[in-house]
């Protein structure tokens, strides 16, 4: 099993695959790693989310696939029996977190607020999402969290773009950014699989400035 929070402190952007077709998952997966990312979240809002999830995970080695916006502990029992290697939920919720915890893969559930991060420290975790980051207080917020929380590591999501990517990256708490930005529907729809992985490349090397 990967450690999959160092592959997050490595590949730094975790691009969302929100696809109906498990053909369309694989071929945007694959865009993605060409442009030099490793880390897939597939989103669980389509009705064959989970046939796409599956996929990605036989398919695209070179990619590391989780499941994103898991609701349920069905979900998630569901997401890992397909091959997830992590769990990405908007929210908290105990049971989806027990049911990662059991499987012995990391969950990233969202947050908000001070007592949802207690109640995830509570808990045992030690990264977590912030979603939606950007219209949830954004970098400042972060920092008030992080200065409190000092051992919780973040992984800021909504509203995240290559414009405020740089600037959420350099934030130490920050482990990883999530987004749908390197997915855009309208290239999707086109085929314009270059486009992704321009946008994967330049994602990239972005988060490679950031580090420097
Ligand atoms: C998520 O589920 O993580 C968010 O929908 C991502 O937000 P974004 O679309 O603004 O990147």
């Amino acid at each position: 099993m990967p450690n999959i929070n160092e592959l997050l402190a490595n590949s730094r952007v975790v691009p969302l695959v929100q696809a109906d077709d498990p053909a369309v998952a694989v071929e945007t997966s694959r865009a993605l790693a060409a442009g030099g990312l490793t880390v897939v979240e597939v989103v669980f809002r389509t009705d064959r989310a989970l046939e796409c999830l599956k996929a990605v995970a036989e398919q695209v080695p070179e990619m590391i696939a989780g499941a994103g916006t898991v609701l349920t502990a069905a979900q998630a029992e569901a997401a890992l029996a397909s091959g997830a290697k992590f769990i990405v939920s908007p929210g908290l919720d105990d049971a989806v977190v027990a049911v990662a915890r059991k499987h012995g893969v990391p969950v990233y559930p969202g947050i908000v607020s001070p007592s949802e991060l207690q109640h995830a420290y509570n808990l045992g975790l030690d990264t977590v999402k912030f979603f939606p980051a950007s219209i949830a207080g954004g970098i400042p917020m972060l920092k008030a969290l992080s200065s409190v929380f000092r051992t919780m590591r973040f992984m800021p999501t909504g509203g995240v773009s290559p414009g405020n990517l740089a600037d959420f990256l350099a934030v130490p708490a920050v482990l990883a950014c999530g987004g749908s930005w390197l997915t855009p529907k309208d290239a999707i729809d086109a085929g314009d699989y270059k486009a992704i992985t321009k946008l994967a490349a330049e994602a990239v090397s972005i988060a490679k400035k950031a580090r420097a």
